[in-house]
């Protein structure tokens, strides 16, 4: 039994009570449909191999990719992005999945860097391409990339306008990349529900809220809920296997992770995680916070699972990607990770390339947010590189636990009070919780994981 992250695991039943376990958080407004379900009388998953992508971040480079106001809005808005290079970035991964002739592909997300029009129809043109190739693309929305006030371009020392997408459009946009062929739409958000290979459903979640304008926190509607509930019903009874990508975190990837970044993970998210595993959804795709890492919850009562597997952004160093097999006779998932190590434009170098541009950003980000805090240059000096070493290795998965992880020797008084706040959230993002986060096998009965072979 791994440790799980506090909070993770949902209660056990309460003394005397028969049956599986409630959902533990408050407010939910699912019906117990679902929750009284078995689990293990879920359908067997067919043999299939499909790709995994998230946080893409498409941008069109017309808009501009040059001058200070384009790098004062990347710190501003925590892009540590490779925009210039997000193109080639993508085309190289869609390449590489053609290759290995995946049965689908999944893009979890944020597929432009803020909704902009153009990089939307630019991207849509570019997956179009690869659909009339034989790839089977299915996206979701996410945070970025419907109703965007930072849609924006630039010229010289100019900010423009970039008009943003609506939410019909974008569900027109990606027509051939999973509305189109979508067996349900749900009419409250842009969920929809997609059988890529017969047998297998998968329900493509919207945890976005761009109803009200760009926001970074998620949450399955209501509606939303109910809807998926009403699939998850059908599911068992026309005998499919279930698998769901969405946005946002379903789960804590650290401890303390909806404590101190609640945007990254959807609210009420356990009660919302032991209906998915209740109703037979035993692995989750999401993106986000551009992190590679694996979480799983196990119910109170033992009957039943989910892991939620996030990916790392496509368009931040490492640049990864996953690769996820099912073998049917045995019926385990394997995970595998591939990271993108050549564009068309740097067939050389890139993963220096990658390394480096992100890191200067990161190190620019860790300072201008210690500098807000009236933290002395010398101390920030001292004191950012070691911020973006706990992203960098949280990012990276697998993390290996500093022996210290903040080293406060030459830090003023004040500079060490503002990071001993920090602490916590520090040291937390150097946890490795298990399962490991790049290579996986996980027995779809049982919910077991075993490490990479
Ligand atoms: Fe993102
Ligand atoms: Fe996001």
């Amino acid at each position: 039994m791994d440790r799980p992250i506090p909070g993770q695991q949902a209660p056990p039943n309460p003394p005397g009570r028969q049956g599986p376990a409630p959902c533990s958080t408050a407010g939910s407004t699912a019906n117990s449909t679902t929750g009284t379900a078995d689990p293990s009388a879920s359908a067997a998953y067919p043999a299939v191999t499909f790709a995994v992508f998230a946080d893409n971040h498409y941008y069109d480079p017309a808009l501009g990719t040059e001058g200070p106001l384009f790098y004062q809005d990347l710190l501003r808005n925590r892009d540590i992005k490779l925009l210039k290079d997000s193109p080639e970035i993508l085309e190289q991964a869609l390449e590489e999945v053609t290759a290995l002739k995946v049965d689908f592909l999944l893009i979890c997300g944020d597929l432009t860097k803020d909704g902009e029009a153009s990089s939307h129809r630019l991207l849509a043109e570019k997956l179009s391409e690869y659909s009339r190739r034989g790839l089977n693309i299915l996206v979701i929305n996410g945070n970025h990339d419907v109703n965007n006030r930072h849609a924006r371009g630039y010229r010289g020392n100019r900010r423009q306008r970039g008009g943003s997408i609506s939410g019909p459009r974008f569900a027109a946009l990606y027509e051939g990349q999973g509305y189109g062929a979508a067996l349900e739409r749900d009419p409250a958000s842009l969920s929809y529900l997609a059988e890529p290979v017969p047998g297998l459903w998968v329900l493509c979640l919207d945890t976005c809220l761009w109803q009200r304008g760009y926001r970074e926190e998620g949450r399955l509607q209501p509606r939303t809920l109910e809807w998926a509930e009403s699939l998850l019903d059908r599911a068992r009874l026309e005998g499919k296997a279930l698998l769901a990508m969405m946005h946002h975190g379903l789960l804590e990837h650290y401890p303390g992770n909806k404590k101190f970044y609640s945007a990254y993970v959807i609210d009420d998210f356990l009660s919302i995680a032991e209906i998915l595993a209740r109703g037979g959804v035993k692995v989750v795709f999401t993106g986000h916070f551009h992190s590679q890492d694996i979480a799983r919850l196990i119910t109170g009562d033992q009957e039943a699972f989910l892991y939620d597997v996030e990916t790392g952004s496509l368009a931040t160093y490492p640049c990864p990607y996953r690769i996820v097999t099912i073998d049917a006779a045995s019926q385990h998932m394997h995970i595998q990770t591939r990271r993108i190590t050549a564009t068309a434009g740097r067939r050389r170098g890139f993963p220096d390339h990658a390394y480096r541009y992100c890191y200067r950003l990161a190190q620019g980000l860790a300072e201008r947010k210690l500098r807000g805090l009236w933290v002395s240059p010398r101390d920030c000096r001292l004191l950012a590189p070691q911020v973006v070493a706990a992203f960098q290795v949280h990012g990276l998965g697998n993390e290996e636990k500093a022996e210290q992880a903040l080293d406060l020797k030459g830090v003023s008084p004040w500079g060490r009070f503002v990071i001993q706040r920090k602490r916590a959230l520090l040291e937390a993002l150097w946890e490795q919780t298990p399962p490991p986060d790049n290579h996986l096998g996980i027995d779809l009965q049982t919910g077991d994981f075993r490490p990479p072979e």
